[in-house]
């Protein structure tokens, strides 16, 4: 099947948003992830534990975009090759911002930026955005000038509903001296994600992307990844509870599916606590 690749066009992001009730600011009018949809500027998952998880794996992650987090904690556990994707073109932007912030910022200054993109109506408002310019990619900066007028990391709650999973004190100064350069982004749909890869990986996370998808689809694109992940790598197909329950039985069915190459698990954070984070796992043996 053929997947028509993105480009990047303003007009067509600046179409994705509706002005809001008020009429003075926007919102994004399309329910769900989009090309375009805003990006979140912290992760609500336990990023540090998935990331520590499989440290000892490689050093070769593809993971998703997201809030930039992901690549970021893998970056700080050790990990050097490290690519990235997303749906979202936001998501390529917030972790540009995220990946030149660390080099320039104190923590602090760091934390009150990520509260400043998500609740800025208009994104020119932030005001560290703009010392940071020189140092984002091209077209990231160039988005973000196109873009002035519209919240573009307004996607999920307030970053101090998380204040958990900002990177500590001594977190954030192993992200600074680990991360030296923006992450390769790669900005396409999870389906059809194995036809822009070159790369076998230690490790791929999919984090929470599968939620909406039927089994069929999830059977679909975890066949399709497994020649990107190494034997003995492992594919990170769901992060969290409530996406796991609702797809245990793609899993279930996967594990007698793909019996020949992989081996198909959950990892729960807490062993004897019923509510524990979890993960489920597809590792590929052969
Ligand atoms: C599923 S969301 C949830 C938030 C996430 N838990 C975090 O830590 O930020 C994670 C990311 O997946 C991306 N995404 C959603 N559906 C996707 C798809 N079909 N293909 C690729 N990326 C997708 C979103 O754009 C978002 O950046």
């Amino acid at each position: 099947m053929k997947f028509a690749k993105p480009i990047l066009n303003a007009d067509n992001a600046r179409a994705e948003y509706i002005k809001s009730d008020n009429g003075d600011s926007f919102h994004n009018s399309l329910l769900g992830f989009s090309h375009y949809s805003p990006s979140y500027v912290l992760t609500n998952e336990d990023i540090r534990w998935v990331s520590g998880l499989t440290q000892n794996k490689g050093p070769r992650v593809l993971t998703v975009a997201a809030s930039g987090d992901h690549p970021m904690f893998y970056a700080m556990r050790g990990a050097t090759n490290i690519d990235t994707f997303d749906i979202s073109f936001c998501a390529k932007v917030a972790m540009d911002i995220k990946t030149a912030a660390i080099q320039k910022l104190s923590r602090d200054e760091y934390v009150q930026l990520l509260n400043d993109m998500h609740q800025a109506q208009r994104i020119s408002d932030v005001k560290s955005i703009a010392e940071l310019m020189p140092d984002i990619p091209q077209n990231s900066a160039y988005f973000i000038q196109q873009m002035g007028a519209y919240p573009i990391f307004s996607n999920g709650l307030n970053p101090s509903y998380y204040k958990e999973t900002i990177p500590t004190d001594a977190e954030y100064a192993k992200m600074r001296e680990n991360i030296r350069a923006p992450f390769k982004f790669i900005w396409s749909d999870i389906k059809s994600l194995h036809t822009n890869l070159t790369d076998e990986y230690d490790v791929i996370n999919l984090s929470n992307i599968f939620e909406y998808m039927t089994p069929q689809q999830i059977h679909q694109t975890l066949a399709a990844l497994r020649n990107h992940v190494r034997p003995g790598g492992a594919i990170i197909a769901q992060t969290g509870n409530w996406g796991i329950n609702r797809n245990a039985r793609a899993y279930c069915d996967a594990a007698k599916k793909f019996k020949r190459w992989a081996r198909v698990g959950y990892c729960k954070k807490e062993k004897d606590n019923a509510n524990s984070e979890m993960i489920a796992v597809v590792q590929r043996t052969r």
